[in-house]
């Protein structure tokens, strides 16, 4: 599929997004192995957080979606889980496959858990590690790669160190953690997405994180609990980059996620020039939720480094494109972890920049991408990753003439409206 972008004359109106992935992959998992029924309102609409409701539901967990979008879950307990018929299909979430294996390791049975050809290019020797340290026995394509065989057994406590900034890392350790005898710990030397920490604590579990220390006690009683996903951040990115670079813009994004540990991004675009104001702050099932606005107008742009790099990895493609445009242009370093997201974002970045006709500096571990630069018209391609999709459309808004985005149908990953919004708010 190929969507055509047309250069916006400005962005105008008001939208909320479809539910956080982040916070819904959590949510899903924790229902299912919950005792008693959760209700989730606002569950992301993605084709990552639909492919982890179909591996509990492959694990023997009853799930429906409400007419009014919600979805129940009926849990089934920590140790409810049963031994699916097949292979369990992660689709495109590197997610899915690393937050659940740390349940699969737990179970009586063994599980085989797969995914589609750039899942089965990502590596799992991340979670391989710790899984292992804890009793489990995974193996995996050359060591490393999906499919998945996880033979579960009792897990031992233990405490663990990532040597990478990785949500996902702590995420299945502390999953794992929850059928462990004991105290499990992951140590962050740079902190990263709490949603786990938050959501645990609304399903009642035991959970302490102080001084980059997160302990969880197993085993876990977890409660079902009726909750509500907030907007997702990643995605309103897009949409304040858009209305930023295009001059005139004035955009409301509602209910927005303003997690801390995910709203450096705010804080950037600031420093970064942008008009943007949050009002309405309000707290949803543990989470900081408020309201965006954002007008465009010239933005000066920025370098991400270090922890920063962290913090905004999935926003940085979006984020090369007000670099651009920018007046001082963008510098990104320590970002080495863009290369193994869905696709490589520093290689799918830079082609496409340069398929407008944008300079860019590659580096092993980032980018530079010198200002005031113009967006020509091009074919550029998403390489079947949402966030390169979602990016290069709103590059084609500040671009001279038609941009045609190709396999723009990877954008259903995280966001199936991101194409219906944009013309919604675009003049
Ligand atoms: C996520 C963590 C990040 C992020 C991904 C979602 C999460 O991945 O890129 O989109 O929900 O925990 P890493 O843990 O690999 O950094």
């Amino acid at each position: 599929m190929q969507q055509i972008i047309t250069p916006a004359r400005r962005l105008d109106g008001q939208i909320r997004l479809p539910g956080d992935k982040s916070v819904s992959h959590r949510y899903g998992i924790l229902a299912a192995i919950a005792e008693g029924s959760s209700t989730i309102h606002h569950y992301s609409t993605g084709a990552d957080c639909q492919s982890t409701l179909g591996c509990m539901r492959a694990l023997g967990v009853s799930i429906t979606r409400r007419e009014d979008g919600a979805v129940l879950i009926e849990g089934r307990g920590l140790n409810g889980l049963q031994a699916p018929a097949g292979d369990l299909d992660a689709g495109n979430s590197g997610s899915t496959i690393r937050m659940l294996s740390g349940v699969l390791a737990a179970q009586p049975f063994t599980s085989r858990i797969a995914g589609d050809e750039s899942l089965s290019r990502r590596p799992m020797d991340r979670i391989m590690k710790p899984l292992s340290l804890m009793g489990a026995d995974v193996e995996a394509v050359d060591g490393r790669f999906p499919p998945l065989t996880i033979h579960g057994r009792a897990l031992k406590a233990m405490r663990y160190e990532p040597p990478m900034a990785s949500a996902q890392v702590k995420t299945c350790v502390l999953m794992a953690g929850l059928y462990a005898e004991g105290e499990t710990a992951v140590l962050e030397k740079v902190g990263t997405r709490d949603h786990t920490e938050l959501a645990l604590r609304e399903f009642g579990a035991e959970i302490v994180s102080s001084g980059g220390v997160i302990t969880v006690k197993g085993p876990a009683r977890l409660q079902g609990r009726e909750l509500s996903v907030p907007g997702d951040l990643s995605s309103a990115a897009f949409f304040l980059v858009a209305a930023a670079i295009v001059p005139g813009s004035k955009l409301l994004i509602q209910g927005v996620g303003l997690n801390p540990s995910r709203s450096a991004l705010l804080d950037w675009l600031v420093a970064a020039g942008v008009n943007l104001r949050v009002s309405n702050l309000a707290e949803v099932s543990g989470e900081l939720v408020g309201d965006l606005l954002v007008t465009g107008g010239d933005v000066k742009g920025g370098i991400i480094r270090g922890a920063a790099s962290a913090a905004l990895i999935d926003e940085i493609p979006v984020l090369s494109v007000l670099g651009a445009v920018s007046r001082d242009g963008l510098v990104v370093k320590d970002a080495r972890e863009l290369r193994v997201k869905e696709t490589d974002r520093i290689a799918t970045v830079a082609d496409n920049l340069q398929r407008m006709g944008v300079r860019v500096e590659v580096y092993e571990d980032g980018f530079r991408v010198p200002g005031k630069q113009k967006f020509r018209a091009a074919r550029v391609d998403s390489f079947g990753d949402h966030r390169i999709a979602m990016a290069f459309a709103v590059a084609g808004l500040a671009a001279e003439g038609e941009t045609a985005v190709l396999n723009a149908g990877a954008a259903s990953v995280s966001f199936p409206e991101f194409y219906a919004t944009l013309r919604q708010i675009t003049v």
